[in-house]
């Protein structure tokens, strides 16, 4: 008779599809939080299949199991271990852990098998291996995701159970138990910092901090993110204007933290000013439909795609600050553009910055089409190409 394992016959799905959907919302201590992955799989399903994939159903087994009714049994005993280990809370408890080895020991011969991944990307199913006591082997066509998965897999077991290096904690820490990955998370801390000190003395020069607004409570607060907009000039001979190409000008949908950016005619050009509270319906999307049609925030006029290429192609797109984001301990606030903050942006590029031609085929690479052909016309200071 062959053997059938237990993700062949039935899986709680439901407690399953539960546990994932509940990961989506948990950032601390979450691997997601690690790097950005694309397609990245739920811990909780990896965890559901790699087990249910190493424990035999009842129904392979009538020697132990002989009627219908023992094999529904047993197999509802092993739905409560597998329901328990994929809450996100259970991750590491032990006596969770132990109940779902002993079945993975008792259908392989008292042993751990080894799982290979092959395409491991964010490392979902090789973590969960090795948390179930397998031995993980990763692996992936692209350097990120094996960087990825060496943090998350190779490195921390290494140095389970070892204490930290750096001085600060080798001078006063002497007595404290290093369990698991604890040592080596302390000086993960310790270097992280030294190394954000070092680029700061290095470079943190170049981002100056922003002035508060009396009505934000003054003082100074560090930019996390400029919000620029390419900008053209305006197709309508009578307008004229630097017309900005914004698809929309909603800064912040979160409820009570809303906020926008006003585009106001000044001149021949456009001042942004942020302001607080809903967009107006008129600003939500000013892109009309296909990428490059944009219309004109001063007089209407809708630009063609033709229209913006060309203008690429002679290298008269220019660019405007909208909106600066800062950081004020735990909230974002947006604050309208100042010429101290544009002008961080004026500085000359490096010497070795990265510059290679980009492939021209329009179906993947867009930005060629409106004269950027290089990668390093993607980047602020060497822009003006
Ligand atoms: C869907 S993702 C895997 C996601 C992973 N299970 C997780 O939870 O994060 C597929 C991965 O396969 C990798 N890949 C694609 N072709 C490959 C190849 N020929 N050899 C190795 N890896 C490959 C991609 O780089 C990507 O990381
Ligand atoms: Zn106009």
């Amino acid at each position: 008779m062959s053997i059938k394992k237990l993700i062949e016959v039935a899986l709680p799905l439901d407690k399953i599809n539960e546990a994932c959907a509940r990961e989506k919302s948990i950032r601390h201590g979450h691997p997601s939080t690690l790097h950005l992955w694309w397609a990245r799989r739920p811990l909780a399903a990896a965890r559901a299949v790699i087990w249910a994939s190493l424990v035999d159903d009842p129904s392979s087994h009538p020697e132990l199991f002989p009627t219908e009714e023992a094999q529904h049994a047993e197999r509802e005993r092993l739905f409560g271990i597998l329901e328990k280990l994929v809450v996100w809370e259970n991750s590491n408890n032990q006596d969770v852990l132990k109940a779902a080895k002993e079945e993975i020991l008792k259908y392989n011969h008292g042993e751990f098998p080894t799982l290979l991944d092959p395409f491991a990307g964010g490392g979902a199913i090789p973590l969960e291996a090795q948390r179930l006591g397998l031995k993980a082997i990763a692996h992936d066509l692209n350097p990120v995701a094996v960087m990825i998965n060496k943090a998350m897999i190779e490195i921390p077991p290494r140095f389970a159970g070892k204490a930290p290096v750096n001085p600060e904690a080798r001078a006063a820490l002497l007595d404290t138990e290093w369990s698991g990955a604890k040592g080596l998370a302390e000086d993960v801390r310790y270097y992280g910092e030294w190394m954000k000190q070092k680029a700061y003395e290095k470079i943190g020069y170049l981002y100056p901090k922003v002035q508060l607004p009396p009505e934000e409570g003054g003082g100074e607060a560090t930019v996390i993110a400029w919000i620029w907009a390419r900008t053209v000039k305006c197709p309508n001979p009578a307008c004229g204007c630097e017309m900005p190409l914004a698809s929309s000008f909603v800064l912040s949908k979160k409820k009570g933290k809303e906020a926008w950016v006003e585009p106001i005619p000044d001149g021949d050009k456009v001042k942004f000013k942020v302001r607080q509270g809903k967009c107006p319906k008129e600003f939500e999307s000013y892109n009309v439909g296909r990428a490059a049609v944009f219309k004109c925030p001063v007089c209407g006029e809708i630009t063609k795609d033709e229209y913006v290429k060309a203008k690429g192609m002679a290298h008269e797109i220019g660019n405007q600050l909208m909106a600066i984001v800062a950081q004020r301990k735990h909230e974002r606030i947006y604050l309208s553009p100042t010429e101290q903050q544009a002008c961080a942006a004026n500085i000359n590029p490096p010497e070795d910055y990265p510059s290679a031609p980009m492939p021209d085929n329009p179906r993947w690479f867009s930005p060629p089409a409106f004269g950027m052909t290089d990668y390093c016309n993607l980047f602020t200071a060497v822009y003006s190409f």
